[in-house]
């Protein structure tokens, strides 16, 4: 049976300040959503804050997976669950080769209350599942040998996030792109690691401007956020309206919103 994951009226403040006022958004697995908006509209906060990240707290509203409250749960559990975000650890860590961090991630997923030094993935099932997954993948096995992001390329980094995903198999996967500047090489990897991982056994919540990603892997629904709502919600034609026009149209037709959006300009601004 498919999940979903329902994310309702959904509020989020970091610190005093309110982010998120109120997103209602439905993913099932299998389906491919891509969310969009203007820098500072709130798109990597809902990602951070549907994965348990402390410094986003949920002020009001309601996530579940099949009438399960995630909002009870803590990061770790979160991800037994199914729930993953990539692209958020851009961390090197000095020596710690991508396998041993693999081993350690996917552990902690089917084993969330292992201690350290315990309950480890055995070694051999590990590399058999590593390997299958680098030669769908068409990554050189010589790479889960590497230190972790230790002088890695941006396609690297991406390679290493898309085998991550691959390993983990989340049920649901948060893609934020950010907003900084991927090489062509790097987006390449992105588009066809996504095309290779989705499938009836994931969700994904797509976050990117990148028009690469979206013809690689068409969105079966978009969402675009503007001052911490998602005012539309349309099916590729809208992901790619948008990265076409930018999105005065849509500030046009959700007035309300734009203001709003232009009022905590001015906040941030002035601090
Ligand atoms: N950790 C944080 N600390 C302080 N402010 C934050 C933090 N995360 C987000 N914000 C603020 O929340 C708003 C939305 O940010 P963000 O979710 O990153 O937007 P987007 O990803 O759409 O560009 C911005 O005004 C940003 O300054
Ligand atoms: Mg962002």
């Amino acid at each position: 049976m498919s999940s979903t994951l329902k994310i309702e009226d959904l509020h989020v403040s970091v610190g005093e300040t309110p982010i998120l006022k109120g997103v209602n958004l439905e993913i099932k697995q299998g389906e491919i959503h891509a969310l969009m908006g203007p820098n500072g509209s709130g798109k990597s906060t809902l990602a951070y804050a549907l994965v348990g990240h402390p410094k986003y707290q949920i002020t009001s509203g309601r996530v579940e997976i099949d009438g399960v409250d995630v909002l009870e749960l803590d990061a770790n559990l979160r991800a037994r669950l199914g729930m993953f975000l990539a692209f958020q650890y851009p961390v090197t860590i000095p020596g710690v080769k991508v396998a041993d961090f693999l081993r350690h991630a996917i552990s902690n997923v089917r084993n969330p209350d292992r201690k350290e030094g315990e309950g480890l993935m055995p070694m051999r099932e590990f590399r058999k599942e590593l390997r299958e997954q680098m030669n769908e993948l068409g990554m050189e096995l010589d790479f889960a040998r590497r230190y972790l992001n230790d002088g890695f390329s941006g396609g690297e980094k991406k390679r290493m996030e898309i085998l991550q995903m691959a390993m983990l198999k989340p049920r649901f996967a948060f893609l934020d792109e950010t907003d900084s500047g991927l090489d062509t090489d790097a987006v390449r990897v992105v588009s066809e690691g996504i095309a290779r991982l989705s499938g009836p056994e994931m969700g994904m919540l797509i976050i990117t401007h990148h028009e690469r990603l979206l013809t690689y892997n068409n969105p079966d629904f978009a969402h675009v956020m503007l001052a911490g709502r998602i005012v539309e919600t349309g099916d590729a034609s809208l992901a790619h309206n948008v990265h076409a026009n930018g999105y005065d149209d849509i500030r046009q037709r959700h007035p309300d919103a734009a203001a709003e959006e232009e009022a905590e300009q001015e906040v941030t601004t002035k601090t």
